[in-house]
């Protein structure tokens, strides 16, 4: 008789909820990047799913100086059918810095990396068969984009990475990394080596270029679906275009007959609309109360917001925010906590602001 003896490879999950975000200020003065909602749900939260969806349900989380609010916002990943260990990374000192830190956590294991501001649309499970099929050294993922100085850069030689930059003036293509890896242990090795890039950070996609230096496979795809990068409040806006093209009609709180809902639209449970039209794709958190306005497409509205005689479209608003009697239509906005925007009651009629340090104002 023969036995054959097939080592079977772990794999975990490594999500990185660090870093500043300093593009989406004020917003990360009081909050993590990766848990500003798209679609009322905290962006990080899409990565969590779709890797324990895939069935790796071993998780380490970076957390840099948001940690507690990060630590409220997914607990110990019950809720989400995983196991999550915290792992402090004391300073953000880059992605590959953040891989080195969670050594102890990851040991010898293959681990999917996912940056927590990321989102895309495709499943991992097929990524993540493929790896487990062909072990290379690592697999990544790239997607055209328009501006590629913002990304890691790829360059391609028949059908394989030659060359990779973090953020290059004079981009060699057009095919940015997107923040999903898959890497077998061989990279602590790399990292262990590397030195930090001209902005003080130790890369991962320079960790990634010394795996096809010293000869080991590194395997790449074309995400075919959208991909985005929610590090400023542009992209944050498409990614909640793009989450809720998606989105099934379901109504759960109370419209009254003064109403209108006008196709893809979520009422969440508690919701009251009254006398208003909500033309989706739109969602209307819990407790939130729309009363003689208009809510068009595009729109995210979180927990415990009031819009009371105003017009919004293409925006988000975080909880407990409140629009009320506002002339012109409110577009392309994204409104933080508990922030106030109404019609003035006095004179004189000027525009007066309250707004936090880096806060930005368009008006018409
Ligand atoms: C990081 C990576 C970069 C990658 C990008 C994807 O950049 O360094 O290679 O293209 O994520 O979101 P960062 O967003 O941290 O500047």
């Amino acid at each position: 008789m023969v036995l054959v003896w097939e080592r079977t490879f772990e794999m975990k999950g490594l999500i990185l909820a660090g870093g500043k975000g300093t593009r989406l200020r004020p917003i990360t003065y009081s909050m993590a990047k990766q848990l500003v909602p798209v679609a009322n749900k905290p962006v990080v939260l899409y990565g969590l799913e779709a890797i324990v969806k895939a069935g790796v349900t071993e998780i380490g989380v970076i957390v840099g100086d948001t940690a507690d609010a990060v630590r409220e916002a997914l607990g110990d990943g019950s809720r989400f059918g995983c196991q999550i260990t915290y792992i402090p990374q004391p300073a953000p000192l880059g992605l590959a810095h953040a891989v080195q830190t969670a050594l102890p956590f990851l040991g010898n294991d293959d681990f999917i990396m996912y940056l927590g501001d990321n989102l895309i649309k495709s499943s991992l499970e097929a990524l993540i068969d493929e790896f487990r099929q062909h072990r290379p050294a690592a697999t990544i993922l790239l997607a055209e984009v328009e501006d590629p100085t913002q990304f890691g850069v790829a360059e391609m030689e028949n059908g394989r990475v030659h060359r990779l930059e973090e953020k290059p003036r004079q981009p060699r293509s057009n095919l940015a990394l997107v923040g999903v890896y898959i890497f077998s242990a061989a990279i602590h090795d790399i990292i262990a080596n590397l030195q930090p890039s001209a902005r003080g950070e130790y890369e991962i996609t320079e960790a990634i270029q010394g795996l096809i230096n010293t000869g080991q496979t590194v395997r790449s795809h074309i995400v075919q679906d959208w991909w985005k990068d929610t590090g400023d409040v542009a992209a944050m806006l498409e990614a909640n275009r793009l989450i809720l093209e998606g989105l099934d009609r379901l109504i759960e709180g109370t419209v009254d007959a003064d109403s209108r809902i006008e196709g893809r639209v979520v009422v969440e449970a508690g919701a009251e609309i009254i006398g208003s039209v909500i033309r989706g794709p739109a969602i209307i958190g819990p407790g939130c109360k729309i009363e003689r306005s208009y809510i068009g497409p595009f729109t995210s509205i979180d927990s415990h917001s009031v819009v009371r005689e105003a017009e919004i479209e293409n925006s988000i608003l975080l909880a407990e925010t409140s629009v009320v009697e506002v002339r012109g239509r409110i577009s392309s906005s994204l409104i933080g906590r508990g922030a106030r925007v109404r019609q003035t009651q006095q004179v004189p009629k000027a525009i007066q602001l309250v707004l936090g340090d880096s806060s930005q104002v368009e008006l018409p």
